[in-house]
């Protein structure tokens, strides 16, 4: 069965201005920063995209739904959401199938809502926009969302972005995505900023109404933990490329790639161990280098890595991006 939603091979360029290190204005220069990436969702499925911060989660994410800014293109590759390719779509058919279809939670909740108009009038628009509904209607529909996710009416339709708590911004962005009856969420970091016990309950939240409409979601997130709460796969990504893609269960319990195995480390309990951070640096995607990216922090490196970019091979049930993944025996959760 094709899949719900799937990012096929795609590859994604940034346009900078790289650092002037002779205090010569410096050109900008478009490189690219993501290579032949591929993500499917199935029906109901919740994939997780996890690496550290800088590592281009939201950048694939919002690239494969069309949503990036002007420095940043789509060089080649589709999304294809229940088997239309989304890049092929004039503006009216993007319109109706991505906006009406897929629900997206950016990552920043609060700074996306309109600081000068009610949030509650905002979570409207799109709907009036896109559907034949009234006035009265969308309004009896934004109601209905706010009641869903446990937002009051009347604080709501009197607020401005600055005056509810980020909570209570991750909930009105959440009842937003709803209200076009999405079948398809799009979540980027939808706990960022918020609490321990807030958080939890935000992403209990986003579970249930997942399993309630039977929606497919792609949940953006640097936490491990909250991928072994929620997510029935699991695609890791370091500097722009996933390394490790495959169910939450196999890749927790044996990672293949040593990356993976240093991101389950540094979270003490879920291995129950002391912490094991992953020594060095995030590189920054825009310094391309050949070779394996995580060569310089990798316990297990050898020459090869450094000259040779390892291609995604299927071990098992996980495709794993590392040249001696066949051979390592990492430590997972367990
Ligand atoms: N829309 C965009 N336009 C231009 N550059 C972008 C865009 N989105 C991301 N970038 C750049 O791509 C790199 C990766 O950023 P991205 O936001 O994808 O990281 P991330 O993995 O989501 O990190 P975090 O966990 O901090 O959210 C950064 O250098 C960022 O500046
Ligand atoms: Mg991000």
């Amino acid at each position: 069965m094709a899949p719900l939603f799937a990012i096929r091979d795609m590859t994604i360029s940034l346009t900078r201005a790289p650092a002037d290190l002779d205090g010569l204005p410096a050109q900008p220069e478009e490189r690219v920063v993501i290579e032949g990436a591929s993500i499917a969702v199935d029906q109901g499925e919740t994939v997780a995209l996890v690496g550290e911060s800088g590592s281009g989660k939201s950048l694939l994410a919002m690239a494969s739904v069309d949503l990036l800014g002007p420095s940043a293109r789509v060089v080649s590759g589709t999304t294809v959401f229940e088997g239309h390719v989304l890049q092929d779509l004039d503006d009216a058919d993007w319109r109706s199938l991505v906006g009406m279809g897929i629900g997206v939670l950016l990552q920043d909740a609060i700074g996306s809502w309109d600081p000068l108009d009610f949030i509650g009038s905002q979570s409207g628009e799109a709907l009036l926009e896109h559907t034949d509904l009234t006035q009265e209607e969308v309004q009896q529909r934004v109601l209905d969302a706010l009641g869903e996710v446990g937002l009051s009416k009347r604080h709501y339709f009197t607020a401005f972005a600055h005056e509810v708590s980020r909570g209570q911004a991750q909930r009105g962005m959440l009842a937003s995505a709803l209200l076009s009856a999405p079948r398809m969420l799009i979540a980027d970091e939808p706990l960022s900023g918020l609490d321990v016990t807030v958080g939890g309950a935000v992403l209990d939240l986003i579970n249930d109404m997942r399993a309630k409409r039977g929606m497919g979601m792609l949940l953006v997130t640097h936490d491990m933990g909250v991928v072994a709460a929620v997510a029935d796969r699991v695609a890791v990504v370091y500097a722009g490329s996933i390394v490790e893609n495959g169910p939450v269960v196999d890749v927790y319990h044996t990672p293949l790639h040593p990356y993976t195995s240093g991101l389950l480390g540094s979270l003490p309990s879920l291995t129950g161990d002391r912490l094991r951070p992953i020594e060095g640096e995030t590189p920054d995607l825009f310094e391309v280098e050949p070779g394996c990216r995580f060569a310089d922090r990798c316990p297990y490196v050898i020459a090869r890595c450094w000259s040779d970019k390892p291609a995604p091979r299927l071990l098992g049930s996980t495709l794993v991006a590392c040249h001696r993944a066949d051979e390592l025996e990492l430590k997972g959760v367990g």
